[in-house]
């Protein structure tokens, strides 16, 4: 080895040294906050895999601990709202994604949206032939309830029991809404009881039997491993294996070490038609609320879609995905009325801070839907139901109601726990939309006025 040799040796061990010292200094600098040394060329990725966390930790992505009334009706927190951010909750959303909103799920089931869209336009006649006028809420819920328990059950129902399903899932709703005493810790955890409240704790007991018999005895009719019993006056439509509760059937969440039960079952299809029911029937109540008050907005959502899909052929999915304004419509209804005003409640999946504040795990953290689009900074004349918005030209084109690329507006949530049927939500109601405007001129009854909404 000669002098030059040593000089290169000694030239490159010098700059591969400071090239080292640039490469994992540990932040700080240019302003930039401090952040662990990394090593040339990957960086900080081996620290990232070997933590063995995802890149994004996703701190508010878990629930809090529910009431014993809330507990009674998520069976131990089996059901994909409710379970903690963990193992079972990636079990249950993933079947649940696979089954039910998986693209071709969504399409194999348009049969159900056809009979059960037909269904809506006959009540909608014979009740407004009846009664002179018609109740929107009620028959649009009984349309989507109808529609989600086809899903669950893959058979046609009566109409008679769709109703007891929905009274009762009306019933889960306003008994396990938020009370006093749930706010209370001194009576959350009252000894030796699961339940701290007698009178309400009698109610949800008695309400949740009722709804064990209305869908339990749904589910084990329905379907049982394998082979199927057809139920008279039921028509079974459905191949086994199609239907949503067929997959449940098979599902061995981990961490269980077992199959899941005949209670978990109905919890998690009752999930279903609870979670899809009144969110969609709500926003369909205020699009058409809209509409009537604004004749105008109906005539031109009216001509868009005789426009496109004719007076009588049947609207299809690629119809409506054709109608920007019926889109419009959708979207402006959800911006000026999220069907929910606050998500379901978040909780930190460990101890943590928000805006200089500690937050410990499974403390409740409640996101308001509504603040995002009530400010004018955002939104023009927040308070205005102005469809145009979202059309070409206007504040909200292209804004996206899931949230991904920016947070404009959250009616279905957003990040991990975002609602994952938001796209099957969304085909409901444009459809059922698009199917009453054509099929009806809407006005307000009789001896009503816009005035005296
Ligand atoms: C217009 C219709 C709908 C609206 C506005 C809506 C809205 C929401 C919202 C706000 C959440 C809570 C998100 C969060 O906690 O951050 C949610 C969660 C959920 N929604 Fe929907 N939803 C709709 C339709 C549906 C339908 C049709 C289904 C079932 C087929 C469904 C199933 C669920 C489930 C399972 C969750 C829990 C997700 C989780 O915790 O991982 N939703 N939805």
């Amino acid at each position: 080895m000669d002098v030059n040799d040593v000089l290169v040796v000694v030239l490159a061990a010098a700059l591969a040294g400071m090239w080292w010292r640039w490469c994992s200094k540990t932040g700080g600098v240019d302003g930039l906050p401090p952040g662990p040394p990394g090593w040339p060329v990957v960086g900080n990725l081996f620290q990232v895999i070997l933590q063995r966390r995802p890149f994004m930790a996703p701190m508010f992505a878990s629930r809090p601990e529910d009431s014993p009334t809330r507990l009674l009706f998520s069976v131990g927190k089996c059901t994909v709202n409710s379970a903690p951010y963990g193992p079972l909750w990636r079990a249950l959303r993933r079947n649940f994604v696979a089954e039910i909103v998986s693209p071709h799920r969504v399409k194999s089931f348009s049969w159900i949206r056809e009979w059960a869209v037909d269904a809506h336009l006959r009540r909608l006649r014979a009740e407004l032939n009846a009664e002179g006028a018609v109740r929107v809420m009620a028959g649009c819920r009984l349309t989507i309830c109808s529609i989600l328990i086809c899903i669950c059950f893959g058979a046609k129902i009566p109409d008679e029991l769709i109703r007891e399903i929905e009274e009762v899932l009306k019933d889960v709703m306003m008994i396990s809404l938020p009370k006093l005493p749930d706010f209370l810790p001194s009576s959350r955890r009252s000894s030796g009881s699961s339940c701290p409240r007698p009178a309400p704790c009698a109610a949800a007991s008695s309400t949740a039997s009722r709804r064990s018999s209305a869908r339990g005895g749904t589910s084990s009719a329905t379907a049982t491993r394998g082979r199927r019993r057809r139920r008279a006056a039921w028509e079974m439509m459905s191949r086994p294996g199609e239907a949503y509760v067929d997959s449940l059937f098979d599902l061995e969440p981990p961490g269980r070490g077992k199959r899941l039960g005949e209670e978990e079952l109905v919890t998690l299809c009752s999930e279903v038609m609870s979670a899809g029911t009144d969110t969609s029937a709500t926003a369909l109540e205020w699009a058409m609320m809209h509409l009537i008050l604004d004749p105008a907005a109906q005539e031109r959502l009216y001509d868009e879609v005789v426009a496109k899909a004719g007076k009588t052929a049947r609207i299809t999915e690629a119809d409506v995905e054709a109608m920007p304004y019926l889109q419009a419509v959708v979207k402006e209804t959800f911006r000026r009325h999220p069907p929910s005003h606050f998500v379901l409640s978040h909780a930190a999946t460990r101890d943590t801070e928000l805006g200089g504040y500690r937050v410990p795990a499974d403390a409740s953290v409640e996101f308001y839907t509504a603040w995002v689009t009530e400010n004018p900074a955002t939104w023009p004349d927040p308070e205005l139901w102005r469809p145009e918005r979202f059309l070409e030209g206007g504040e909200g084109f292209d804004t996206d109601i899931t949230g991904t690329r920016a947070l404009r507006m959250m009616p279905f949530g957003a990040g991990r726990r975002i609602c994952p049927a938001a796209t099957l939500g969304v085909l409901h109601i444009q459809l059922m939309l698009a199917n009453m405007v054509r099929a009806f001129r809407w006005t307000p009854p009789p001896a009503r006025t816009a005035g005296s909404y």
